[in-house]
């Protein structure tokens, strides 16, 4: 083995806890203490000294990405049977779930339940063994499921070592609900539109189908988020109660349910519930009920199970809110890419407490699909209570006067004509100039994620485009002061701050600035990777789809849209321009491309004295690439031969590896 240094050694150790702590605090704390810049050139650092010293810790943030795509999922047993959960659907039926865990445990007095959100994505379990996650799986039939290892781990929530607790048991099986944001959910299917593929229906489809991914690249680039709220198999600790088993875990930066409540009785139980369900108007996931448990460990094994549901838990479902209202109009709204889709205008109706006026429909195919017709009765559902979807149309009160659309043929901004690709469901506006397209692109380029520009938020950028002072994106770095100042909305002082926060924004990273450009098809993530493989933004002018697709997650599709925009003669002017203007593009990200190595690959022993002090040989050849060991093994590819040679030459021959002289090592660097 190379020897490294203590030093070195330690300062591995420092940055994958420091990573891993500040990890905690973004994805399941959301509360971070330091930027994401400084988290970047954290991590590079780390992942240079990996690369140079070969010392990769299991826990390293370095190990959640990288590994390469599968041809099928391993099957994954279950040491402890994965249930399910019998469902209530009245508060009556709650009741009588009560009534019968009193029976059947025999006692009289108030029974202590926990009542949580019920998380709607797919449930995994988590496998760790001395506080290392080896493996994760899905639930499959509850006894033998699919080894996801590799795309869990992409999961930043979900750490990979179990740390801040005393207690950390032998083996523990940690189990939870992987599951999407809704704003993450909406951002997936815009993309599948604007790349024209068919949307997932709900949150739920979209987890599902995010981990059951050959491609772990895929898996990472969705954020994806998980809820542990159950233990399966346990070896080496003791847990008494469900509310423990949750303090334990929030301890062991797990991220837990939003909310838990020890409820002591039936009646506080269903406090809890009427609570959840104002809560979950706020939470941005979606539940369709609470879960209901009987706190205490010893009285759910008295209780037992059925043969696929505990007896000591019960999933309470919220009543699902629907309504029937009249659809006024179908509009075609235009995206930044061009994408034209329909939106439904309703007659204000109140679902669950929200008046409902609007709906997306996805697509013109779903339209059509439904069979969907201006002046139609249809049934709007707030699935997961927070995005309204049509789900038909109530064809017994038709008239006769509904009227069906069409697919639009030119843009309802522009005019130009729209076009369809074969094979694809999106219909598009080409003219890059497209006002509604200009404007969409502004606000993009000013969003949080992006050129964050804080202020400037979707109405004002209407607003600004609307009277003409911002044409392009570019636009907003020549704004003074006087030209907003006395606009709706804008006094001296939110005047001043919004010039201060533009400015602001000139400094800025490179995969944010690409993100931030609105290139089609190229996302956070796949800004992130550009960012990863090319130094600064000028090496991607006039660039060939050819070379980017030897980035090994970048397609053939994106290549070809990235090619397209950096040769693009107007869009390498609107970049010059905002260099002109003062911005700043910086670049953590970048790794730095390998040096010739000759002997990349290749490890070496040395034996006897060289005309070179050992160390400095050592060092030559890991400069080259190589790597040196210090005993023979049938992994060895060189053993380097000095005066008075020792045992590991007779080892060598014996192994058959070869040999080599110093001078036909030198000759090899050359
Ligand atoms: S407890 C034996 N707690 O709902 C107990 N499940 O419909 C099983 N789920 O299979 C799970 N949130 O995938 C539990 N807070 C929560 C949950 C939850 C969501 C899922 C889980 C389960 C399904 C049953």
């Amino acid at each position: 083995m190379i020897e490294i240094p203590e030093y070195i050694r330690k300062e591995i150790e420092k940055l994958v806890k420091e990573l891993n702590y500040h990890n905690y605090r973004y994805y399941v704390l959301d509360s971070p203490v330091i930027s994401d810049e400084e988290y970047d050139m954290m991590l590079r650092r780390l992942k240079e000294l990996e690369e140079k010293w070969g010392y990769i810790l299991p826990d390293s943030p370095t190990q959640r990405v990288g590994a390469a795509p599968s041809e099928k999922f391993e099957k994954a047993e279950h040491r402890e049977p994965m249930l399910s959960l019998d469902n209530a659907f009245s508060i009556e039926e709650l009741r009588d779930f009560d009534t019968r865990v009193k029976r059947l445990l025999g006692i009289n007095d108030e029974i202590e339940y926990t009542v949580e959100p019920k998380y709607d994505g797919l449930a995994v379990e988590l496998s760790y063994k001395d506080g290392l996650l080896y493996r994760a799986s899905t639930r499959g039939d509850g006894y033998v499921g699919e080894d996801i290892t590799q795309n869990i781990k992409t999961i930043k929530a979900i750490p990979l070592r179990i740390e801040g607790v005393e207690k950390i048991p032998e083996e523990i099986d940690i189990r939870g609900e992987v599951y999407l944001n809704i704003d993450e959910f909406e951002r997936i299917n815009k993309e599948r539109i604007e790349k024209g593929e068919p949307v997932f229906a709900n949150p739920r489809n979209a987890a599902s189908g995010s981990v059951r991914q050959l491609d772990p690249s895929i898996t990472a680039s969705r954020r994806l988020f998980m809820s542990c709220y159950g233990m399966g198999y346990v070896k080496g600790a003791e847990f008494y109660s469900q509310i423990e088993f949750i303090e334990w875990l929030k301890e062991a930066r797990f991220p837990v349910p939003a909310y838990i409540k020890l409820a002591k009785g039936i009646e506080q139980v269903i406090g809890a519930i009427k609570e959840i369900e104002q809560l979950r108007q706020g939470y941005p996931f979606e539940t369709d009920g609470a879960v209901v448990k009987v706190n205490s460990f010893e009285l759910q094994r008295k209780l037992g199970t059925k043969t696929r549901e505990p007896r000591w838990a019960i999933a309470y479902k919220y009543p699902a809110h629907q309504g029937i209202t009249k659809l006024k109009e179908i509009l075609a709204s235009v995206g930044r890419t061009g994408v034209i889709t329909p939106v439904a205008i309703l007659e204000p109706v109140k679902i669950g407490g929200v008046t409902v006026s609007r709906s997306t429909l996805h697509n013109w195919d779903e339209v059509e699909r439904k069979d969907i017709r201006v002046g139609d009765y249809v049934i709007v559902e707030r699935a997961g209570e927070v995005i309204p979807h049509i789900i038909g149309v109530v064809k017994d009160r038709r008239t006769g006067e509904e009227k069906k659309v069409k697919i639009p043929e030119h843009c309802p901004v522009c005019g130009s004509k729209t076009v369809r690709e074969p094979g694809e469901v999106a219909v598009k506006c080409i003219n890059f100039n497209c006002p509604a397209q200009v404007e969409e692109r502004i606000k993009h380029f000013a969003s949080r994620r992006a050129m964050n520009i804080e202020g400037l938020g979707d109405k004002t950028v209407e607003l600004l485009h609307n009277i003409g002072i911002i044409k392009h994106f570019v636009d907003l770095y020549r704004l003074r002061q006087e030209d907003i100042k006395g606009l709706p909305g804008f006094a001296e002082l939110s005047s001043r701050k919004l010039i201060e926060a533009i400015a602001k924004s000139k400094k800025t990273t490179l995969s944010r600035l690409l993100y931030a450009l609105g290139i089609s098809q190229v996302g956070e993530y796949a800004s992130k990777l550009l960012a990863q493989h090319f130094r600064k933004l000028e090496d991607l002018y006039h660039i060939k789809a050819e070379r980017l697709v030897q980035i090994p997650q970048i397609g053939e599709k994106t290549a070809k849209t990235i090619e397209q925009f950096f040769n693009n003669e107007e869009n390498l002017r609107a970049i010059e321009e905002l260099k002109k203007m003062g911005l700043k593009v910086e670049n953590p990200e970048f790794e730095e491309e390998k040096k010739p190595s000759p002997l990349k690959g290749l490890t070496f022993v040395i034996t006897g004295t060289l005309p070179k002090p050992r160390e400095e040989v050592k060092e030559i050849i890991e400069k080259a690439g190589g790597k040196v060991s210090s005993s023979v093994s049938k992994n060895t590819d060189y053993l380097l031969v000095g005066e008075e040679p020792g045992s590991k030459l007779a080892k060598a021959k014996a192994l058959g590896v070869k040999t080599l002289s110093y001078e036909e090592f030198l000759k090899m660097l050359e």
